[in-house]
């Protein structure tokens, strides 16, 4: 019998698959780390508070609102943990411990930091499945990792991995001098707005010569329809070589907090917590994150997201009414659609998508993304699900311009 502790997959280990320098750091440590009650002098904070004007009552819908956050100690500096943030997201994410949980400032602070702890630069690389999430391919160039890439098939449209495919590169990687150290897999994808297939995923985690990382990039997991998360792969499974990277910015609407979420081994989260910067999510942030995953926060984000499957419903019928788009690319998963734009005689029309693009941000003020240069996506426009008046707009102005 397999012991319970034994990795999965049994060739995955933390010395393999993190950089030495990085296991063999000792994290900052601060006094508060230890002592947080008090008279706290021992962070060089200012004791006399913040320099925030105290007269910021504001009204707002005829009520005062005080927007002086002075109970929010913001002189100090901010929990290094954030708990009961973490605590929070165990009841909504179903797993077990809050040690599971690494916050970052935005999703896109989690990436950097995975291949700050896995990829030696100059040396290691990583794997992405084109076309995907512009942000890993920038990151590695930012720490000087090789970017290695086999396209989803985009046949039909149908956005999937090609597991073979990934499992021969990793392998034969894994024989050379220069490995693969992290795997990138969006799920529902951008700019795809589909959902791979949680045995794709399992397949590539069980590859029996890989010793990296499988991250899965779950940013929109909360418009793809309840447990569909890879999640499950980890808790229930066990996987010790995967992680999911999940975000408030979409399906919870706060970009502007920054605040994105790593869910993996408590392993695999310490050595994250051991090189983030000590206070890299802001107590004003912790406090939003705080109420957006309270009972009544919780509600509200789910009826957020009901109007918005609504509409992505509606968007879609309405986009396909026009003649000039020919197809919605991809499953609808995600909160956003691909529109592929045709010619007079029904064939994808990538300058046409591209001026289609221009007019409306330039004559009508509604901007939406131009994608047409990504693999698999010819003359697609991607267009993020808005409210029913912003839906109807864009296929508004959408249909005038390719009349
Ligand atoms: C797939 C994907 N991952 C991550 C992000 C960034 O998320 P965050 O706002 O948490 O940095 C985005 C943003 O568009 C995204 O599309």
């Amino acid at each position: 019998m397999v012991a319970a502790s034994a990795p999965k997959p049994p060739q995955f280990s933390l010395e393999k698959a993190i950089r030495k320098n990085i296991l063999a750091l000792a994290p900052y440590r601060c006094a508060r780390d230890d002592y947080s009650e008090g008279i706290l002098l021992d962070a060089n904070e200012n004791a006399l508070g913040h320099a925030l004007p105290k007269e910021s009552k504001q009204q707002q819908n005829g009520h005062a609102v005080d927007t002086s956050f002075d109970d929010l100690d913001l002189n100090r500096y901010p929990s290094p943990t954030h708990f009961d943030i973490k605590q929070r997201l165990c009841e909504l994410r179903n797993v077990p411990s809050p040690h599971n949980f690494f916050l970052g400032v935005g999703s896109d602070e989690c990436i950097d930091l995975l291949f700050r702890i896995t990829c030696i630069p100059g040396k290691d690389r990583v794997l992405v499945c084109p076309p995907t999430y512009g942000m890993y391919g920038v990151c590695a160039q930012v720490n000087d990792v090789e970017v290695v890439k086999v396209n989803l098939d985009v046949e039909g449209g149908a956005f999937r991995p090609k597991v073979d495919e990934i499992n021969r590169t990793l392998s034969e990687a894994a024989q050379s001098a220069n490995p693969i150290k992290l795997l990138f897999l969006c799920s529902p994808g951008n700019p795809t707005g589909t959902l791979i297939p949680l045995d794709d995923i399992r397949a590539i985690l069980s590859n029996p010569d890989y010793e990296g990382l499988v991250v899965v990039d779950e940013a929109y997991i909360d418009f793809a329809g309840a447990d569909k998360s890879a999640v499950r792969l980890l808790i229930e499974e066990g996987w010790s070589n995967l992680v999911i990277m999940q975000t408030l910015s979409k399906g919870f609407g706060l970009a502007a907090i920054r605040l994105g979420i790593a869910i993996s081994s408590p392993e695999i989260i310490q050595v994250l917590n051991n090189i983030k910067a000590p206070y890299n999510i802001s107590t004003p942030t912790a406090s939003l994150a705080l109420r957006a995953l309270s009972p009544t926060g919780l509600s509200l984000f789910r009826q957020n997201i009901q109007t918005l499957l609504d509409n992505r419903t509606y968007l879609r019928d309405e986009l396909l009414k026009l003649p000039a788009i020919i197809n919605i690319l991809g499953a609808p998963d995600a909160n956003f659609l691909m529109a592929q734009v045709g010619d007079k005689d029904g064939k994808p029309d990538n300058k046409r998508a591209h001026d289609a693009y221009l007019h409306l941000a330039e004559t009508d003020k509604v901007v939406v993304r131009f994608r047409g240069n990504e693999y698999g996506c010819e003359a697609c426009l991607r267009v993020t699900v808005g409210t029913k008046e912003e839906c109807d707009e864009v296929v508004k102005k959408l249909g005038e311009f390719l009349q």
